[in-house]
């Protein structure tokens, strides 16, 4: 089957490990040229870590002789921005999560790539993490009843706040995650939410009405209660898991050791951790792009796409206006 050609748009914490994986990992693709901001250019240059080509820009990108389809990894305020101009250049594209910072913006983005007619698939590695499709694979056979109670927890290490500034918030930028699990193991929608912050870590998320804690209380249109818990603190390493509850049990995904060894000693007992994202998820990050590049090469849809990638944005912004105006909203209100 053909190799497919894959050009990035931004090589920084994600679209650097999607770049390695990509030469390395995923079978079938081939990583021809990457688009980044000009001061990372030369960095990338100067010290000799560019892992392809490095063209001028997006549309240099899009014009490279063997780039079929792209990954965009830039700053989300300019995934709208990208995923248009990939799109009217008619190539698939696999997109970092969230597809923009507002939700017309993200209607935008999915009408163009509808328009366009080219795959689409978002960056929500959990659906390929093999603890999470376990998860769901016991909700969806039955194995706990009827779905009653979802709980989702993600705490990291804060990024720079130049960053966060431009990440849409802690609901957009990493609760997102937990709304999509929610999704993706109870099978439900997410009708309406409520939800709280507070500042705790970083003084200067005011400056920009952002909260470095937050919990979020979901109610599914089934009737049934969730809550996602998401915060910018982890001292111990990088830490998410999710636990659904049913008629009949429960089922939990958490991975909490890195290696599954032990030390016991006077003080207690001594166990590696997930450090980063990359880490706990690296597999999945692989699995992700293996699927994307599979589904271009076999003429299947990609999944998840651009209705979860839409309903996820809803979530996220209805979850930051209930914070801000103390009351529950709709989803897609
Ligand atoms: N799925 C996940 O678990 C996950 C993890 C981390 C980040 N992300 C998402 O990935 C995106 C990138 O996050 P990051 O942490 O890698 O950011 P980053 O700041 O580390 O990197 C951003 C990259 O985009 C490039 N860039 C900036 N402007 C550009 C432009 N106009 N054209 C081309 N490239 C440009 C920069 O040079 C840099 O290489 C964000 O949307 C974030 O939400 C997802």
């Amino acid at each position: 089957m053909a190799e497919i050609g894959v050009g990035v748009i931004g090589l920084g914490r994600i679209g650097a490990f999607h770049a390695e994986s990509l030469r390395n990992r995923v079978a079938g693709a081939r990583l021809v040229a990457a688009a980044v901001a000009p001061p990372d250019r030369e960095r990338l240059l100067a010290v000799g870590a560019a892992p392809c080509a490095l063209v001028d820009d997006v549309d240099a990108l899009l014009a490279t002789p063997g780039v079929d389809a792209i990954v965009v990894a830039s700053p989300s305020s300019l995934h709208h921005e990208h995923i248009l101009r990939v799109a009217a250049a008619g190539k698939p594209l696999f997109s970092e999560k969230p597809i923009a910072d507002s939700v017309a913006q993200a209607r935008d983005a999915v009408a163009a790539v509808r328009r366009a007619g080219v795959p689409f698939q978002i960056g929500f590695q959990r659906r390929f993490d093999p603890a999470y499709i376990r998860a769901r694979e016991y909700i969806a056979a039955g194995s706990i009843g009827t779905v009653e109670m979802f709980r989702g927890i993600t705490c990291d290490r804060i990024p720079p706040v130049e960053f966060l500034r431009t990440s849409g918030g802690l609901f957009w930028d990493l609760a997102i995650h937990d709304f999509d699990a929610a999704r993706f193991l109870t099978g439900d929608e997410i009708a309406e939410v409520h939800a709280v912050g507070s500042i705790e870590v970083e003084p200067r998320l005011a400056e920009f009405d952002d909260v470095d804690y937050g919990i979020v209380t979901l109610r599914f249109a089934s009737g049934a209660l969730g809550v996602c818990q998401a915060s910018w603190r982890a001292p111990y390493g990088y830490d998410i898991r999710a636990e659904v509850h049913g008629s009949l049990g429960k089922v939990v995904a958490e991975v909490d050791e890195k290696i599954p060894t032990r030390l016991y000693r006077d003080g207690g007992m001594h166990v590696e951790r997930h450090d980063q994202f990359t880490e706990r998820f690296r597999e999945a990050y692989t699995a992700e792009l293996q699927a994307f590049v599979d589904a271009l090469q076999t003429g299947r849809a990609p999944s998840p796409d651009a209705a979860d990638a839409l309903r996820s944005v809803e979530i996220s912004d209805a979850a930051t206006r209930s914070r801000r105006e103390g009351r529950w909203v709709r989803v897609g209100e």
